[in-house]
């Protein structure tokens, strides 16, 4: 699994622009869905099961893009000014490399901070090589996403955009891994989450699933002086969100899922995040309600090049994820 995360990570893909990733995904799933699809907003969907006697439609959500940077003015000796795509933060972009859609690459700078003041995104610029407004290899409203080789510490892995790729490499193995399910299970691997939640919004209308499943990532409690204060840590499981700043799990899904876990003997923890969202409000929310609920994959240092999760923790959300859609799910 690790050369499929390594892909998967390597591979840009700012909000909206999600179209390599997405052929990067659809090489990865082969021939293992039974049908696949690709809709308006760029979603893909693959399905695989049909529904039997207990079954359900299921939607299982993992989104494809990733948190990057916006050229807005191109100065006329070649610096580009950037604005945000999605939570980025400005200090963790100072002396980093990008990576444009075009391959262009560039590093950022920062100017105009006062003493003791902290970077704003308009501070930045990156600054791709470039020595004139005529010869820059990028213009008004291309996008980059940071550029860090992923990073394998044995039981960590480390790279940027582990939020939220390491959960699409998660439904991919739990996709190929699937043998026998009385459900018809739509795996989407979704665009723009990080700017509001939208592919997944979309997808959710279109798929009409009776229940749903977010994958994501959410923080770790486990660093010194963690904020805010998180019970979840790595290697302790994947955690099975009650949950965050966009959405209530529905209790019932909860349980049950906690009940699978314990039934196949595999290690989670519970998930009380105060800030941030999922796909799993899109599912709950669309058309007339929906339960759902999510699994996260607890990941240190989200929104920096360097996110870090657990390689256990991975290997056991891929076995959650499998033993909750093979299963008839049962809310009563
Ligand atoms: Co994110
Ligand atoms: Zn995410």
């Amino acid at each position: 699994m690790k050369s499929l995360i390594q892909k998967l990570v390597e591979t840009p893909g700012p909000s909206g622009f999600e179209y390599k990733i997405r052929d990067t995904v659809r090489e990865a799933i082969g021939d293992s869905a039974d049908e696949i699809r690709v809709d308006a907003l760029g979603n893909l969907i693959a399905i695989k099961g049909k529904k039997a006697a207990g079954g359900k439609r299921v939607m299982v959500s993992a989104h494809i893009d990733e948190i990057g940077l916006m050229v807005t003015h191109v100065e006329k000796d070649g610096f580009l000014r950037v604005t945000n795509v999605g939570g980025v933060n400005p200090l963790t972009c100072i002396g980093g490399r990008v990576l444009f859609m075009n391959g262009t690459r560039g590093v950022i700078g920062v100017s105009g901070v006062k003493a003791g003041s902290l970077p704003k995104i308009t501070d930045l610029f990156v600054d791709v090589g470039a020595v004139s407004r005529e010869d820059c290899p990028v213009k008004v409203g291309d996008v980059c996403g940071f550029e860090r080789p992923f990073l394998d510490l044995g039981k960590r892995l480390v790279a940027k955009s582990m939020d939220d790729r390491i959960a699409a490499a998660v439904a991919i193995e739990a996709l190929k891994r699937l043998e026998s399910t009385p459900n018809e299970v739509h795996f989407v691997f979704s665009t723009q989450e990080e700017v509001g939640i939208r592919g997944a919004t979309t997808a959710a209308y279109g798929v009409d699933p009776e229940v749903g499943f977010a994958v994501d990532v959410t923080l770790s409690g486990d660093t010194p002086d963690a904020m805010p204060r998180m019970e979840t840590a790595l290697g302790n499981g994947p955690a099975i969100k009650v949950r965050d700043a966009s959405f209530i799990a529905d209790p019932r899904l909860v349980d049950w899922m906690v009940r699978q876990a314990e039934a196949a003997g595999i290690p989670y923890q519970m998930e009380v995040l105060t800030a941030g969202g999922t796909d799993g409000r899109a599912i709950q929310l669309t058309r007339a309600g929906v339960p759902a609920g999510c699994v996260s994959i607890v990941c240190r240092y989200i929104h920096s090049p360097s996110e870090m999760v657990d390689a256990d923790d991975v290997e056991n959300s891929v076995r959650l994820l499998v033993k909750l859609l093979s299963e008839p799910i049962e809310l009563d």
